[in-house]
């Protein structure tokens, strides 16, 4: 959570450093803070709120010269959000200035020790602490910022990315990480530093990752010193090509970035399965599955951690790997399955799913599994990321960047990669005929298609919404495939709308839920035609005879639902175990309807954040 960004070079660092964090705001928005310097002083201006009000308030507030400086996006851990607590923080002297993404889980016996020896702090944040730690080290060793920095990140424990400049050090900003992101673009003579590549990309395609336990001096003119942060081992830099481009970052004329991304599916999905499915060939080739066959052949059984919108798609992958591959699987909350020792060994194989690759207990869960001997698989969207260079071997779900913080395509793509994966393991298990396995390709390849048709009932939805959106709670229905796809409707819709919305497998309802029904509670019914339809009708049906109001999601075509319900939305019809790739298409635009007309903040929802880099 938090995003950081810094510059050093020979720009003026200001508007490089506000766009930035306005690219960076996806990971925290609750408060936003900039620190420049030209040599002489240093200007800070910091706000509870967005980089918008920071904007408004900073060129009132301070000049906006400088050609190096800092900021940051809050999402706030210690300390409430509000002016004092946002970042950057100074140090006791006024000569240190840090942003920090991350926890610092001794900051309390730190911060006694620093006030018996005579600082104080202005905030209740472990970061303040942090940077009185590096000035305390860097007076006491009388050393440079550097130095300070590596002595004082040896006795921190918890996540950190940090940048931190020295007041007497004009030419040279100090960076470091464990735990979460950390980039740094190298262009001509001048170096950006950023959560991820977003801030920098019309700068320079040039980047350096750091690792975990690196740190690096960044110097103006003289370039990038970059060691371990434990050994004091120098560490050559690898600097890799971005991929990334600004248009894949911009919203491309939508409203939002929710709204980008949702109608992105089609590519999202097909990108995803490029040059991966050959139909003509009934191949599927996965270089990750390949080399690692037996792996997964052997393997007693798959685990697959995650955690929210990623951990439903886990759900439909144990539908479909336990359906198709005749594999056992069992899918945990990564916060859970860490803390609970749980029984794991070499025979099992653990499936890590992950957008921004940097969820904080999905990657100590793999980390966890390997340290038990399991081998992990990491399906990651962001190339690079933490549980992408943690995992054993893996596979990239494509989807290009997703920045509305309600994940969308992230969903449909992982359940993309997923389905192949299970696929291609079912044909080497031969648990599939040749003929239902060729099926399978064909109808993966039309989902790009049926997804556009799926969009089309955008305005439809839009209709519907308006009719529901002043509900207090919702009910979303599903069973087998569709019953994951339930609960991520309702998640898309309490996060983004704050409705309280609940899924259920639609056979649970009579065990509690439909004590809840009555004429004022909308529920929204998975029905399509392939999968216990006739089994979900008789549960309409007794929706229909509390007073109930239903919102079915049918096959296009469907009679008995649409006598039923009070409205229903049509859905392309394709094989069981693709039905959520289309099913999930209206449950997203109708919590972006709803959250839109009741005015909220669809990209930036209340006390969330893109990547949950803290436990
Ligand atoms: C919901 C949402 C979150 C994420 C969860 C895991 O829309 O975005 O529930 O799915 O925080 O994030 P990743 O997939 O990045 O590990």
């Amino acid at each position: 959570m938090c995003g950081i960004v810094g510059y050093i070079g020979h720009r003026e660092a200001y508007p490089i450093i506000l766009k930035g964090l306005k690219r960076l705001e996806y990971r925290g928005y609750d408060s936003a803070g900039i620190a420049l310097y030209d040599g002489t002083d240093i200007k800070l201006s910091k706000t509870k709120g967005k980089v918008a009000d920071l904007e408004e308030r900073l060129e009132k507030e301070i000049s906006t010269t400088g050609t190096l400086g800092i900021g940051h996006t809050r999402w706030a851990t210690h300390g409430v959000p509000n002016d004092v607590n946002s970042h950057p923080h100074y140090s006791n002297s006024g000569d240190l200035v840090i942003i920090h993404n991350g926890i610092i889980e001794n900051y309390e016996s730190l911060k006694k020790e620093l006030i018996k020896r005579g600082y104080t702090f202005k905030s209740d944040t472990d970061t303040e602490v942090l940077v009185n730690l590096i000035e305390d080290v860097k007076k006491k060793e009388k050393t440079k910022l550097g130095k300070a920095v590596q002595i004082a990140l040896n006795q921190v424990v918890g996540a950190y990315a940090i940048a931190v400049f020295d007041k007497n050090k004009p030419n040279e900003i100090v960076v470091a990480r464990l735990g979460s992101p950390l980039a740094i673009g190298i262009g001509e003579d001048e170096f950006f530093i950023a959560s991820d590549a977003s801030p920098f990309i019309e700068y320079t395609k040039n980047a350096i990752y750091l690792e975990d336990e690196e740190m690096a001096v960044v110097r103006r003119h003289k370039g990038i010193k970059i060691r371990k942060i434990k050994d004091d081992s120098l560490v050559a830099p690898y600097i890799q090509e971005l991929q990334l481009n600004l248009e894949q970052i911009e919203k491309g004329g939508y409203e939002h970035f929710m709204l980008k991304e949702i109608y992105e599916q089609p590519s999202a999905i097909l990108d995803t399965f490029r040059g991966r499915l050959l139909s003509n060939e009934a191949i599927i080739k996965m270089a990750g599955v390949e080399d690692n066959m037996k792996k997964f052949l052997n393997a007693n059984r798959i685990i697959i951690v995650a955690c929210g919108t990623s951990w439903h798609a886990g759900l439909v992958a144990e539908y479909i790997f336990e359906d198709l591959a005749r594999i056992p699987v069992e899918v945990e909350y990564a916060s859970e399955f860490r803390y609970r020792n749980p029984i794991i060994n070499e025979n099992d194989v653990v499936i890590a799913i992950s957008q921004s690759g940097e969820t904080a207990d999905t990657l100590a869960a793999i980390k966890l599994a390997k340290s038990k001997g399991a081998f992990v698989f990491g399906v990651c969207n962001v190339v690079g990321s933490s549980i992408a260079r943690e995992s054993d071997a893996g596979a990239y779900t494509h989807a290009g960047p997703e920045i509305g913080v309600a994940s969308t395509k992230a969903f449909t793509t992982q359940i993309t990669v997923l389905s192949l994966i299970a696929l291609r393991l079912a044909r080497a298990k031969g648990t599939i005929s040749s003929s239902d396995y060729r099926t399978h390709l064909l109808e993966l390849e039309l989902i790009p298609g049926k997804v556009k048709t799926a969009l089309e009932s955008d305005a439809y939805v839009k209709t519907v919404a308006d009719i529901y959106k002043d509900a207090k709670n919702f009910l979303y229905l599903g069973r087998g495939y569709n019953f994951p796809v339930a609960l991520e409707g309702a998640l898309k819709l309490k996060e983004i709308s704050y409705i309280h919305a609940e899924g259920y497998p639609a056979a649970e309802m009579k065990h509690g839920p439909i004590a809840l029904i009555d004429e004022n509670m909308p529920i929204v019914v998975i029905a399509t035609k392939k999968g216990h339809y006739e089994k979900v009708v008789s549960n309409i049906q007794e929706i229909k005879s509390r007073s109930g109001k239903i919102i079915g999601i049918v096959t296009v075509g469907d009679k008995q639902v649409k006598e039923l319900a009070d409205h229903v939305i049509e859905v392309p019809e394709t094989i069981e175990s693709l039905t959520p790739l289309l099913t999930t298409i209206p449950l997203q635009l109708l919590s972006y309807h709803i959250a839109l007309m009741l005015g909220k903040n669809v990209d930036q929802p209340r006390n969330l954040a893109k990547a949950v880099t803290v436990e």
